[in-house]
């Protein structure tokens, strides 16, 4: 048995504050009941109406964060901020990690979440899920990087890289495309071929797009599609519930 503004909010989807309102204008009903926000309910039976909608219990929690420079992609840190720092308290307390870790400089789609089988299967190379970077580098880009990226790289060393993806936007600019997720791997990579970056932006996690709409610094939960894409992605079965 769960408090219901703690069950709402930990969905991302309203703060615990929006849920004492709503509560307050009669706009949620438990069981057909008007609800009151500190009521305690199992969110597996009970039925939980926002406006008339079903909220369906969801056993996990999925944020995209636009992630901005200058915050670890870390759960905690002593002396800096982490990304984590710029989620709301109910949210804190969820058991988020970051899916991947970005570089404290990068910015871009971080996906936070408690979904231990889904992390493991988006960051391991046997599910083939593609990470997409813009990369901004000094030094012009040229065929010959394309071709050794497609190759497979050692770097200097010795780290083996898997083949991956780049397809140059202009002289020093390109999207590079990679199924693992090595410590520093693009830097590392491009830096092997003379390049080196100087600004490095994740677009996309497999399925999963940074929202455009999304402000450097912002996060909203996942739409149902986005999860279901992303449990697609990695062979996990498709979810039948309806989610509001
Ligand atoms: N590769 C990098 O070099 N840095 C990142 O943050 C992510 C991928």
């Amino acid at each position: 048995m769960e408090r219901l503004d703690k069950i709402i909010s930990a969905t991302g989807k309203k703060s615990r504050r929006e849920v004492k309102e709503m509560v307050r204008q009669g706009r949620i009903l438990v069981n057909g009941k008007m609800a009151a926000a500190d009521m305690k309910i199992d969110p597996q039976q009970a039925e939980i109406l926002l406006d008339g909608v079903p909220l369906a219990y969801e056993e996990f929690t999925y944020i995209m964060l636009h992630k901005p420079a200058g915050v670890l992609s870390a759960v905690e840190d002593r002396r800096q901020k982490t990304v984590l720092d710029l989620l709301p308290p109910e949210l804190q307390k969820r058991g988020l990690s970051p899916v991947g870790r970005l570089d404290k400089d990068t910015e871009g789609l971080l996906l936070l979440t408690n979904d231990g089988n889904l992390t493991h299967k988006l960051l391991s190379p046997k599910y083939h899920v593609d990470k997409v970077y813009y990369a901004r580098v000094e030094g012009c880009l040229e065929t010959s990087d394309i071709e050794a990226f497609a190759a497979g790289m050692v770097l200097g060393d010795g780290l083996v890289c898997l083949p991956a993806g780049l397809e140059i936007l202009s002289d020093h600019e390109a999207l590079v495309t990679l199924q693992e997720g090595k410590f520093h791997q693009v830097k590392r990579m491009l830096a092997c071929r003379g390049k080196p970056v100087q600004y490095l932006k994740r677009l996309r996690m497999g399925p999963l797009i940074l929202d455009e709409k999304l402000p450097c610094g912002a996060f909203r939960p996942l739409r149902t599609e986005e999860i279901e894409g992303l449990r697609t992605e990695c062979s996990i079965d498709r979810m039948t519930k309806n989610r509001q």
